[in-house]
């Protein structure tokens, strides 16, 4: 561990981290687009950002982009596990305060954060609102704050809570719930990501699996819609009627987990809540069963009840624990229950991160632009920032789309007009 302004595991790895990045850079044509202009026109000149990330090759084209713009960063990461340690050192080894290890411990995790926040943030970055949740603890500046960004579902719904008690103390600007972020990076980011941490950590054959997926939103949706694919017998467990119906009419079986709990061989969690696959439902599991998480945090499958009811446990290979049941049932949970996505693959693809975070530096832009006119509550991502990255991808991809002519713009803006 190397530490002067930075916090890597090995300032060495930079040469492999610069070509990851390059990687990332080469399929983010969005995010180079809005680079070039960052870098002509310094938008975001003296402006403090505080990033709380996963620390990947793709946040790394991220960050680089704003500091081309004339920002400052700072950088601690969102998840003990998600650290691509070569990629946080090729940001260090360019001037990024970077603070971050891969399997860093709880204390250090956020320690971190506390670093970043001592930086004096004037704009945050979060995904999962744990940097917004020590600045409103105490743990930092609030007043040198104009505003902020969240990137995932999770944080936005913490972010809302703390708004509707009227606790929230500047704008946060919901990029999670931008069309051209949700409807993408969470259903065919999370949808392929999600495969590849189980692929990578087991190679087990999905063709004829059972897959039970909890949750059907954005995530799961695309996680059932690649298992599918790939050949695996999908059931979706929901609490959602609406969610629930949308599987059963996207051709999913959906049944309570009590009962999935008994047929499923791969079992992937992704509501955002706690606890959702517990004790009773371990008990009720097939000798062999995979567990697997892809929420945010590391609650949703109860590993502290798995602890309980093991007789023993060992690490069968990387990123895969093999925890024998006082019955000798066995039952595989992957990366610790935390997100496998990240844990175990790289996260999303580049080409569907481009879109996320073009959102982001648009958005970042907007909020300095727009420095103390704004309320302390969440906003949506402003359409025009929505549309131009929809219209930049589809350019970027060499797709043209048609323009409603003069008489259709009419005819949609007319009442009078029926059969
Ligand atoms: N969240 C999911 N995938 C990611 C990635 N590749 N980089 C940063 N954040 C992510």
């Amino acid at each position: 561990m190397t530490i002067m302004d930075f916090i890597v595991r090995d300032i060495q790895l930079a040469e492999k981290g610069k070509n990851l990045i390059k990687w990332a850079e080469d399929h983010m044509p969005v995010l180079m687009e809005i680079r070039r202009r960052f870098f002509e026109e310094k938008p975001l000149k003296g402006i403090r950002i505080g990033a709380c990330l996963h620390v990947t090759k793709e946040t790394a084209a991220l960050i680089k982009t704003l500091k081309l713009g004339g920002a400052s960063i700072a950088l601690a990461a969102s998840n003990p596990l998600s650290t691509q340690d070569e990629v946080a050192a090729a940001l260090a080894s360019e001037g990024i305060s970077v603070y971050a290890l891969r399997g860093e411990s709880r204390e250090e995790y956020y320690k971190f954060i506390e670093m970043v926040l001592k930086t004096e943030p004037m704009i945050t970055i979060d995904d999962g609102a744990d940097l917004v949740t020590l600045l409103h603890q105490g743990k930092g500046n609030l007043n040198k704050v104009i505003g902020g960004t969240e990137e995932t579902t999770t944080g936005v719904f913490r972010l809302k809570a703390l708004a509707e008690r009227g606790l929230l103390k500047y704008p946060i600007i919901a990029v999670n719930n931008a069309e051209t972020k949700w409807d993408f990076d969470n259903v065919y980011g999370t949808g392929q990501s999600t495969i590849d941490g189980i692929l990578r950590a087991t190679n087990v054959l999905i063709a004829g699996k059972r897959f039970v997926i909890a949750g059907y939103g954005h995530c799961g949706r695309g996680i059932a819609m690649r298992a599918k694919g790939m050949g695996a017998r999908v059931i979706v467990t929901e609490v959602d009627p609406f969610k629930a119906l949308k599987a059963v009419m996207d051709g999913f079986d959906v049944m309570q987990m009590k009962e999935a709990a008994k047929y499923g061989d791969i079992f992937v969690t992704a509501t955002g809540n706690k606890n959702v696959i517990r004790k009773e439902h371990f008990e009720l599991m097939k000798d062999g069963a995979i567990l697997a998480n892809a929420g945010h945090f590391n609650v949703e499958i109860d590993v502290k009840g798995l602890e309980e009811i093991k007789s023993f446990k060992r690490e069968i290979r990387e990123n895969v624990e093999e925890y024998v049941l006082k019955d000798g049932k066995k039952l595989y949970l992957i990366a610790e229950g935390r997100l496998v996505n990240l844990a175990a693959a790289e996260g999303h693809p580049s080409e569907v991160m481009d879109m996320s975070f073009a959102n982001q530096a648009l958005c970042v832009e907007y909020l300095k632009n727009n420095a103390g006119k704004l309320k302390s509550i969440v906003y949506d991502v402003p359409r025009e920032i929505d549309e131009m990255v929809a219209k930049l991808k589809l350019k970027t991809m060499g797709i043209k789309i048609d323009e409603l002519t003069e008489e259709q713009l009419n005819y949609i803006k007319s009442w009078w007009e029926g059969t």
